[in-house]
């Protein structure tokens, strides 16, 4: 099958939908990792393998530089995504990260020469019931943690490039990494592109706000309302107020919306290599386990 060339925001949405329409717990994307990626779709090339009778996209992927290839696709047309790959990236080192569940893919790499390499962070798949089990938050004295407001964007931007500084990151990291002393590629632009489409929605994007009335930091709750499933994405915490139980309790918020919203389960997907360990220690915290992993394979 051909695939045609993505061109704009319902493809994304179309996209979503195929992730939607498939998903499982096994499942390597939930629609909200597609909403928070969507300021940087418009940088990468894209192909969409659409049904016509159905009028259905049902099958993407999309590279990224340097020739890494994500995708979606069911047993039947993974060969197609990667001769369009291996196509378009003719000649380059080609990495794909895929889930490990994902039998039809692995054999499909193997058996094209790809192999699993482990010199790249892997990311783990974390689900938690949203249930009575689910504590309340707490909150240290005078702050408080409360749904975005309208007018509120370019703040809760810059909540987010303050936990997300290289050098903060680097520091996280174990052993630490000098990260430089950039900035985040967060903008309130880039932000509110993100808050513009489906499915985001700012019941679901809490804040915390300090003694001093500042942003200090943010849970971001995506709701797949058709399979009641919630994907917690990302979780940031200003370093001035780190370490004082926000993240647990920004979370422990996002996770209460979510249920209220209607979700049964959540998704978080942290790096579960022991390089950059502390967000899963706190989703641990908040009573997510651990579920499947990501495999890099490479050729
Ligand atoms: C991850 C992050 C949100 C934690 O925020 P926080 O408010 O400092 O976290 P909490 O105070 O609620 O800590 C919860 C638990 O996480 C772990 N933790 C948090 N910060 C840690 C650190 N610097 N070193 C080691 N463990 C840490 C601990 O287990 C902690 O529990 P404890 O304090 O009882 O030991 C914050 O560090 C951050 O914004 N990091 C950068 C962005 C990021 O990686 N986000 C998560 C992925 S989406």
């Amino acid at each position: 099958m051909k695939p045609r060339s993505y061109f704009g925001p319902d493809d994304l949405a179309a996209m979503q939908r195929l992730v939607q329409r498939s998903w499982t717990t096994d499942s390597h994307w939930h629609l909200g990792d597609l909403g928070w990626q969507r300021p940087s779709m418009a940088d990468r090339r894209i192909a969409l393998w659409e049904d016509d009778e159905a009028g259905q996209v049902v099958a993407w992927a999309w590279i990224s530089a340097p020739a890494r290839l994500e995708m979606q696709a069911p047993a039947g047309l993974t060969g197609d995504v990667l001769a369009w790959f291996d196509q378009e990236a003719a000649g380059e080192q080609q990495t794909v990260t895929v889930v490990e569940t994902d039998a039809a893919l692995v054999e499909e790499l193997s058996a094209a020469g790809y192999r699993p390499v482990d010199d790249e962070p892997f990311f783990r798949h974390c689900l938690r019931d949203l249930d009575d089990s689910l504590p309340a938050p707490r909150l240290p004295g005078g702050y408080l943690v409360r749904a975005v407001r309208p007018g509120e964007l370019a703040a809760r931007a810059a909540v987010h490039r303050a936990a997300w500084r290289p050098g903060r990151l680097g520091e996280m990291q174990v052993p630490p990494v000098d990260l430089g002393d950039g900035e985040s590629g967060m903008t309130t632009k880039r932000y509110a592109d993100i808050v513009s489409h489906w499915p985001y929605r700012s019941d679901l994007d809490l804040v915390v706000e300090a003694p001093d009335g500042r942003l200090v930091g943010t849970a971001l709750g995506w709701l797949d309302e058709v399979n009641r499933v919630a994907l917690l994405e990302p979780v940031g915490v200003d370093p001035e107020h780190g370490r004082r139980g926000l993240g647990v309790a920004v979370s422990l918020a996002c996770l209460h919306a979510m249920r209220d919203a209607g979700a049964t389960q959540a998704v978080v997907c942290p790096r579960g290599d022991d390089a950059y360990p502390v967000p899963r220690r706190l989703y641990h915290a908040v009573g997510f386990r651990d579920a499947g992993r990501t495999v890099t394979y490479r050729r």
